[in-house]
C-alpha cells in the first residue's frame, strides 16, 4: 500500500501486465497499418510512459509527437478542458494514432476529435492503455484498448493524484478505507453462535449473516437455492462452497453500508476462508477476528436435542444427525483455527455459562480489536 497526499492506494496492475498489454497493442496496430508509417501522438502529461514504452515495442518505423491539452485536478475529471498545445506538424494525409494513458469520461477524447477535424488526416485512431467503460459517456470508437478497469481512481505509470504518482512503474488503485469490524463467529453446532450474534449485532451495530438461517429461509420458501441446500443440510452435510459463497456475496452487497458483519456458520473450509478474505478485500475491508465458542460435545448434544423439541429443525431432532454435524465440524472446519491463528486473529472463548456471561467474554475480545 502507498500513500499520496491524503489518500491510500493499493497495488492494482503490475509492470508486467502493463508490458504485456502494450506489446499486444503494438502488434495489433502494426498489423493494421501495414506499410504505412503512422504518427503516434501522445497526450501529455499522463501518456509519457505509455508512449515511451509503446514505441520501443512497435516493430516498424513510426513517428512520435506529443500534444498537451487536459487540465485535470484532484480525483474527478474536470469539466473545462483547455486548448491544445504542440500540434505543429502537418498531418495531412497521415494515419494518426492517439496514444492515451487512460480514457475516463471521454471528454479529453471529444476535444481531440474536435481539434483533428480540421487536420485533414487520412485516419484518426484511438489507442488507450486504460479504459473505464462504466465512466465513458461518449460514442467515439476506441480502436485499441489495453486494459479495461472499473470506475475507480488509479495512479502510477504516468497517472497522478494532484501531481504525485506519475513516476511509479506500476499502477495503484485508490483504497476506499472502510472502518468495518468483521467477525467470524465460530463453534460447533449448538455452541450458541446464533444467540450471541443477536446480542453482539445490537451492541456493535453489525449485520448478522447466518448462512444456516439464510438457507433455511430459502428452503422454507422453496427457492431454487433452498431446494439445493435442503438435500445437503438434511443429511447433516455441508452445502457446496460455490452456492454458499454466491449467497454470501449477495448478502454483503445488500448491506454495503454496514458497520461490519458477523459471519455465523461461515467460513467452514480453508477455501471459503480465502474466498471471504477476497470478498472483504474487494470491499477494501478485512476480517478482524475469528471468535470461537468452545463447548464440550456432550453438552452440545443435550442442548441441540432440547432445541429440536421446539425449533422444528429436522437436523436437531435426531441424535445421529447431531453427532454427525459435530463430527463434520471437527473433521473439516476446526482446521480454520490454524488459518486465523496464523494471522493472529483467532480468539477462543469459553462457551459454557450464562448467556450474559458469555456475551461479556466475547465483548472483552471485540473491544480489544
Ligand atoms: P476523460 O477526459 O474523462 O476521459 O479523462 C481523461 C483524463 O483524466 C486523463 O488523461 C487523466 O489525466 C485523467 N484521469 C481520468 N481517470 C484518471 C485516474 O483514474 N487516475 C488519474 N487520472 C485520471
Ligand atoms: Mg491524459
Amino acid at each position: 500500500m502507498i500513500k499520496l497526499h491524503d489518500k491510500y492506494f493499493k497495488p492494482f496492475v503490475s509492470a508486467k501486465e502493463i508490458d504485456a498489454a502494450l506489446q499486444r497493442m503494438a502488434n495489433e496496430i502494426a498489423a493494421d497499418v501495414g506499410d504505412e508509417i503512422p504518427v503516434f501522438v501522445g497526450v501529455l502529461n499522463g501518456s509519457f510512459m505509455v508512449v515511451s514504452d509503446f514505441v520501443k515495442k512497435y516493430p516498424k518505423p513510426c513517428e512520435v509527437t506529443f500534444i498537451k491539452l487536459a487540465s485535470y485536478e484532484g480525483v474527478k475529471s474536470s469539466d473545462d478542458i483547455q486548448r491544445l498545445i504542440g500540434l505543429t506538424q502537418d498531418l495531412t494525409g497521415r494515419t494518426v494514432i492517439i496514444l492515451e494513458d487512460i480514457i475516463d469520461t471521454g471528454k479529453t477524447l471529444a476535444e481531440i476529435h474536435r481539434i483533428f477535424k480540421n487536420e485533414n488526416v487520412k485516419a484518426l485512431k484511438i489507442a488507450t492503455l486504460f479504459y473505464k467503460p462504466e465512466a465513458y459517456k461518449k460514442d467515439f470508437k476506441l480502436h485499441y484498448i489495453g486494459i479495461e478497469i472499473p470506475n475507480k481512481f488509479i495512479v502510477g505509470y504516468g497517472l497522478d493524484y494532484d501531481g504525485l504518482g506519475r513516476d511509479l512503474p506500476e499502477v495503484y488503485q485508490i483504497k476506499q478505507t472502510q472502518h468495518m469490524t468483521n467477525l467470524v463467529l465460530f463453534g460447533p453446532p449448538g455452541a450458541g453462535k446464533g444467540t450471541q450474534a443477536e446480542f453482539l449485532k445490537e451492541k456493535y451495530n453489525l449485520v448478522h449473516i447466518s448462512t444456516g438461517d439464510v438457507f433455511r429461509y430459502n428452503m422454507k420458501n422453496d427457492t431454487a437455492l433452498g431446494m439445493l441446500a435442503k438435500s445437503f443440510i438434511e443429511k447433516g452435510q455441508l452445502v457446496p462452497d460455490q452456492v454458499t459463497i454466491d449467497m454470501l456475496n449477495a448478502e454483503v452487497e445488500k448491506n454495503a453500508d454496514a458497520n461490519g458483519f458477523i459471519f455465523d456458520g461461515f467460513p467452514r473450509t480453508n477455501a471459503q476462508a480465502e474466498a471471504l478474505d477476497k470478498l472483504m478485500d474487494s470491499k477494501d475491508s478485512q476480517i478482524n477476528a475469528m471468535i470461537a465458542l468452545e463447548v464440550d460435545d456432550e453438552v452440545l448434544v443435550k442442548r441441540l436435542l432440547e432445541r429440536g423439541k421446539t425449533s422444528g429443525r429436522k437436523d436437531d431432532a435426531d441424535e445421529t444427525v447431531i453427532r454427525n454435524r459435530i463430527k463434520v465440524y471437527y473433521d473439516e472446519t476446526a482446521i480454520l483455527k490454524d488459518y486465523y491463528a496464523a494471522q493472529d486473529k483467532y480468539f477462543g472463548v469459553d462457551g459454557i455459562g450464562g448467556i450474559e456471561e458469555i456475551t461479556e467474554r466475547l465483548s472483552t475480545v471485540i473491544n480489544k480489536l
